[in-house]
């Protein structure tokens, strides 16, 4: 049987970029082509990656390109390309300044690829996903955000922190935008198939909640240059591999809802099935009229930041 090896492209050989280039390398996902708008910086870091491949035991291609006629047939693109906020720059402009550098790079990446199945990481979060499918035009299950696998990833770790148990026992849930208005899910969030809302106190899970919100701020905090990266690379990994292998996996992805709790229009933040064709399915949780609340004023701040986003793109 002759088989091609999947494509896999990643747009920013920043440092999320490269993380998801190198996990996907490691794993032997697919081959994978690097590009950046730096000229030097894909070849420089897709020429290290490769060299660690007799090492690491991978053979994928890994390929730096400041083309993008090199992520021609891409059968996943990974749009990590942005730039962080600068000292005194509000929050509007840094939204229009990404959304101009995710439509740009969306349009590029069309140019070349007919199917791809994208995944957006550039912040803010929820408008970004939305420029690149008003930009690509792709069926809303070809297109989505990287979020709730990592806001979960956070929530699990200090689970795990405070009980003293093993991280590997932890699910969690977190839902919604991907800001501060977040929507971490307690009852949804177990040890070993326990409600952590058996095992813990009311301040200890309002504490962890309120520790998972302001996650990618601690380390920012803590880093002082740049934002976290490695925990976002491997959610971005985590996501490729359920594709990649159609594993079916059932795992929070910031997918486009028409009706679905509630939300209409917008990117937000729900547990979905992704296996080969990528979204298959959104999962609507029962939930309690607290947690609908909070899920409404989550729904609020993204609808805010997409409408911004939608003027930026009809009048540019
Ligand atoms: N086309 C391609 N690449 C671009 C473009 C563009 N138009 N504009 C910027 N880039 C590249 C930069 O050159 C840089 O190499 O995007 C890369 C971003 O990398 P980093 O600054 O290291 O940022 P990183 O930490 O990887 O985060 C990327 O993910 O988590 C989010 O908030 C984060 O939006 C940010 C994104």
């Amino acid at each position: 049987m002759v088989t091609t090896r999947r494509k896999i492209s990643v747009v920013g050989a920043g440092q999320v970029g490269t993380t998801v280039a190198q996990l996907a390398a490691y794993k032997n996902l697919g081959n994978v082509v690097i590009t950046d708008i730096v000229e030097g910086l894909p070849q420089g870091k897709a020429l290290d990656l490769q060299q660690s491949g007799c090492l690491q035991v991978f053979d994928s291609i890994v390929t730096g390109t400041n083309d993008y006629k090199d992520t021609a047939d891409s059968d996943i693109v990974v749009i990590t390309a942005g730039l962080p906020r600068k000292p005194g720059q509000d929050r509007s402009e840094l939204l229009k300044v990404n959304a101009a550098i995710v439509k740009d790079v969306t349009e590029q990446i069309m140019k070349y690829s007919t199917d791809p199945l994208i995944i957006v990481v550039s912040n803010p979060l929820d408008a970004m996903v939305y420029v690149a499918k008003e930009v690509s035009g792709l069926p809303k299950h070809r297109i989505m955000g990287m979020a709730g696998v990592l806001d979960s990833a956070r929530f699990r770790t200090f689970v795990s922190l405070e009980l003293n148990c093993s991280l590997v026992d932890v699910d969690a849930m977190v839902l919604g935008g991907h800001g501060d208005s977040m929507v971490p899910m307690p009852r949804y969030t177990t040890v070993s198939g326990i409600s952590i809302t058996d095992l813990m106190d009311r301040e200890q899970i309002d504490r962890l909640v309120d520790r998972t919100r302001k996650g990618g701020a601690e380390i920012v905090g803590l880093l002082k240059k740049g934002s976290a990266f490695l925990s976002p690379g491997a959610s971005v990994v985590k996501m490729i591999e359920a594709v990649l292998l159609d594993k079916k996996r059932t795992l929070p992805c910031t997918a486009f809802l028409e009706g679905e709790y509630g939300c209409n229009g917008i990117f937000f933040g729900v547990p979905v099935t992704l296996g080969n064709t990528g979204i298959e399915q959104v999962i609507e949780l029962k939930l309690t009229d607290a947690e609908q609340e909070m899920i409404n004023t989550s729904a609020k701040d993204v609808k805010q930041m997409i409408d911004e986003v939608d003027v930026f793109l009809k009048n540019g």
